[in-house]
């Protein structure tokens, strides 16, 4: 079995799909940074149990490595990158901030466009033969596209061409992909999420980013104020495009499966979901009533309908989304259509959401009362 070295690994998406791996018994080599309390090993097996629900891991096949992802051979010994490249590999790129306002502009660019680059040395440093490099990056790397986003590479734009720079910056990491393609002959590829959500069959979220950040935000401001009905300023037939955990690391490990993949794919949903239908879930899940009108200024706002939309400064510039995105290139190397998120998939994910919010509350009440 062909080993995987996976950076960022004790994040979300790739905490899954180690946890998929170590299920088919590839090897992986995960790189994780250690934290203040914690070293790597501990953060990554807390991270797998986490997105695992708790289900028990088998790690004999995980090695966990520390690294720093912006130094020269990532801190790690050269005879130990050796060892761990002395086969052909896979080695997937996740490690991002997922940062995007102007004061993280700095953290955002050192760490998705320098982290590229230092990942690509290294990999070209250490790896043999026919070991592919996969870059993890964003569909919202459009930006302000209007039309259909194809599986192909797109020049850098300033960043009026997009919604933060987070997704600039993703687009310039995309391009130092290309280059080194072009001029030094890395077998790199490019895979395109688009806002990843929870198990599709499950239910289980273990993710608070895009719309969960905002039903996080809307759960504890329902349960300060219940029985409000609020106003939102959210297009309600503008769409999100959702794709569930599991379908992108069924995706993951089909890339991992054929020799010859594309060198850019878009693992998107080809079916997205109206924001209505958000805003329903939510409305039948906690005490409160979410009204979303695609106009409403800030000056027409009352109190607590200005603070919510103070929380919304990243969602906000998601409201009236309607994307298009090309699938050509995932489309050959999928024998089967992956799950889509729909109505009641969302709906099943909201409520698994909310019901772990609450009982951490429970647990946090609990530890304090101690
Ligand atoms: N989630 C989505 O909906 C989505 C959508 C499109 C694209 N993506 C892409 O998918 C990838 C994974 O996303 P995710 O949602 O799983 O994110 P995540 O849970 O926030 O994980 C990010 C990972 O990157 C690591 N990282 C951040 N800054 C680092 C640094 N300076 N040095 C070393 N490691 C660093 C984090 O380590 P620490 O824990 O130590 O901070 C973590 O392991 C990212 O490349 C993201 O851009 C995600």
């Amino acid at each position: 079995m062909k080993t995987i070295i996976i950076d960022g690994a004790n994040g979300y998406v790739a905490s899954n799909f180690i946890n998929k791996l170590l299920e088919q018994k590839y090897k992986v080599i995960a790189l994780v940074r250690p934290s203040v309390k914690f070293s790597p090993t501990e953060r990554m097996a807390e991270a797998l149990t986490k997105s695992g629900d708790g289900k028990y891991v088998n790690m004999d096949n995980l090695k966990v490595l520390g690294y720093s992802l912006l130094h020269k051979d990532f801190l790690i010994p050269q005879k130990q990158l050796e060892e761990i490249f002395s086969e052909e590999v896979d080695y997937f790129h996740f490690a991002a901030s997922l940062k995007f306002d102007l004061k993280s502009k700095e953290e955002i660019f050192e760490t998705n466009v320098g982290g590229v680059a230092n990942s690509i040395n290294v990999f070209s440093k250490f790896a043999k033969g026919y070991s592919r490099f996969f870059f993890i990056g964003t569909a919202y790397s459009c930006g302000r596209f209007s039309g259909r986003f194809e599986e192909k590479f797109y020049p850098n734009e300033d960043i009026g061409k997009f919604r933060n720079y987070y997704e600039q910056s993703k687009r310039v990491a995309e391009n130092i992909v290309k280059e080194n393609i072009d001029k030094n002959g890395l077998n790199g590829h490019v895979i395109r999420l688009s806002q990843v959500v929870g198990n599709n069959k499950t239910g289980v979220t273990k993710t608070d980013y895009g719309i969960f950040d905002f039903a996080k935000r809307i759960h504890s401001l329902a349960f300060r104020n219940p029985n409000q009905t609020v106003r939102v300023h959210v297009d309600p037939f503008s769409t999100q495009n959702l794709i569930p955990v599991d379908t992108v690391i069924n995706y993951l490990q089909r890339t991992v499966e054929v020799k010859h993949v594309p060198t850019i794919m878009n693992f998107i949903a080809k079916n997205q979901v109206k924001n209505i239908h958000i805003i329903k879930s939510i409305n039948r899940l906690l005490p409160i009533d979410i009204v979303p009108e695609k106009q409403l200024a800030r000056h027409e706002m009352n109190a607590l309908e200005r603070i919510i939309s103070a929380g919304m400064t990243f969602t906000e510039s998601y409201i009236d989304t309607n994307l298009l995105f090309d699938t050509s290139n995932l489309d050959q190397i999928l024998m089967v259509d992956g799950h889509e998120a729909n109505e009641n998939s969302v709906h099943k994910m909201l409520e698994y959401f909310f019901d772990n919010l609450a009982t951490q509350k429970r647990k946090r009440a609990m530890i304090s009362a101690l």
